[in-house]
């Protein structure tokens, strides 16, 4: 793995930003697209794909099957899974990332066998899958363990369809149930299924190459079995990242003049801007863009409760970052991250720049703000926290340097590009 890093100059807390910057196409709305090209029997167009680490790996995974997967680099990819292919899902690839278990439930339902080691838990938590191995069972497909991972065929020609209840609403096993149910022999009914915009997108351009799913943004899916889908030329635009478009905001909201964030789906983050409009943020939005700005003589926003919940609660995915913004509002909140067991140890850094946290248990901490960080040496620990200390490191008196941007480039794109373009001053240090 690269060992780059970021050298950011911190701004002591004045808020100068400005200018414009653009939101990419959704990273958690692209990679089960990109995997549900298995599900067609002709290729498939994908648009405003962004060129991330995680595009970049689960290409690799749908070329190591023998899919043809042609990346233009300006934003398009075409795939087409014609001929024989394989089933059986690469090791290391798989672990690298946790999302590659999307591929299961395509490739199970189209060829009847999938196998895939155990998916690597990361620091954010165990990531298991349950679900996914109880759903394949319903299915009627037998599960074989072994030391190396999981083997799974399905005993008819076809998976079953059948009513699978989650006890647990997980995004990629919806898509991956989902998917499954679009080849399913009869109907497959799902129930307290999770319903993010990312969800909702796949299931609606399925629906619109012949898959019959009912139900996208309700808690229960009803999808009828019928045949391989077809593209027909059409293609898929992946919605642009509401998690990126939610971290610009809170950069915005601590260290902006005037921010305009361009080409995002406000909508996708009402839950985010409805609390920082509380908090004293002057946030105005419109159909695509929202603008941010901060007063000469702005007072301090005032500190609130957070606890992360499924759609459209507050995003897990976005609360490393407002763990930052509130180091600086006044007053003390609590965080309580419900999906995750360990997705606070990003604390550890924002307290060793300065920053009055203390952690309850491994799910609550409590901020006490503001307090003034100071630049330091900071390891990401994964996509989101590492997005969180860019932000930390640009509020900050002082320089800071980032290790291990892997992380960051996983889940976004030229991130420094762009940041450059509206006065932070950061530069990537290639090692
Ligand atoms: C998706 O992960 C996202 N990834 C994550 O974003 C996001 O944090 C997460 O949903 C929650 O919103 C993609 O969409 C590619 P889950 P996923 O299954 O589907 C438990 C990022 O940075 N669970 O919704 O893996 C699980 O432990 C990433 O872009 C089971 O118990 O998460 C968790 O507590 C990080 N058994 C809860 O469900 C299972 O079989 C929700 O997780 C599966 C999950």
């Amino acid at each position: 793995m690269p060992k780059d890093k970021f050298e950011i100059q911190g701004l002591s807390g004045q808020k100068k930003l400005r200018g414009e910057i653009e939101v990419k196409g959704s990273k958690n709305a692209v990679l089960p697209v990109m995997a549900s090209s298995i599900l067609f029997e002709d290729s498939l167009k994908l648009e405003n794909i962004p060129n991330i680490e995680d595009v970049f790996r689960m290409s690799e995974l749908l070329e190591e099957l023998g899919i043809k997967v042609e990346n233009d680099n300006s934003g398009g990819i075409t795939i087409s899974s014609k001929g024989s292919l394989s089933s059986d899902l690469n090791e290391d690839l798989s672990r690298k990332m946790r999302a590659s278990i999307i591929l299961a439930g395509p490739i199970l339902a189209r060829f009847g066998k999938v196998s895939f080691p155990h998916p690597g838990g990361c620091v954010i938590g165990k990531r298991p899958i349950d679900l996914f191995i109880e759903g394949f069972s319903q299915m009627g497909a037998t599960v074989e363990e072994n030391k190396k991972g999981y083997i799974i065929k399905s005993k008819g020609k076809k998976l079953k369809g059948v009513n699978l209840f989650f006890p647990v609403q997980s995004v990629t096993a919806t898509e991956t149930f989902m998917m499954a149910g679009v080849l399913a022999e009869g109907k497959t009914i799902l129930k307290n299924v999770a319903f993010e915009p990312e969800i909702v997108s796949l299931g609606e351009f399925l629906n619109s190459c012949g898959a019959d799913i009912k139900g996208l943004g309700t808690p229960t899916l009803e999808i009828k079995g019928g045949n391989l889908l077809k593209a027909g030329g059409k293609s898929y635009k992946a919605i642009p990242d509401r998690l990126e478009a939610g971290c610009f905001l809170i950069l915005g909201a601590l260290a902006a003049e005037d921010l305009l964030i361009k080409n995002c789906n406000p909508d996708h983050i009402e839950v985010l801007i409805d609390i920082l409009k509380k908090s004293g943020v002057s946030i105005d939005v419109s159909k695509n863009s929202i603008r941010v700005k901060n007063k000469k003589d702005q007072k301090p926003f005032v500190s609130f409760n957070v606890k992360t919940h499924e759609y459209p609660g507050f995003p897990t995915d976005l609360q490393a970052p407002i763990g930052v913004f509130l180091t600086q509002s006044k007053g003390q909140a609590i965080v309580f991250e419900t999906i995750f067991e360990s997705r606070l140890n990003y604390i550890e850094d924002l307290i060793r720049m300065g920053a009055d946290i203390t952690m309850f248990d491994p799910h609550r901490i409590m901020i006490k703000g503001p307090a003034l960080l100071k630049g330091r040496e900071l390891e990401g620990l994964d996509i989101r926290s590492g997005l969180a200390f860019i932000i930390a490191a640009i509020i900050a008196k002082g320089s800071s340097v980032i290790n291990n941007i892997y992380y960051i480039d996983r889940g976004y794109e030229k991130i420094e590009d762009r940041l450059q373009k509206i006065g932070v001053k950061i530069e990537r240090i290639n090692n």
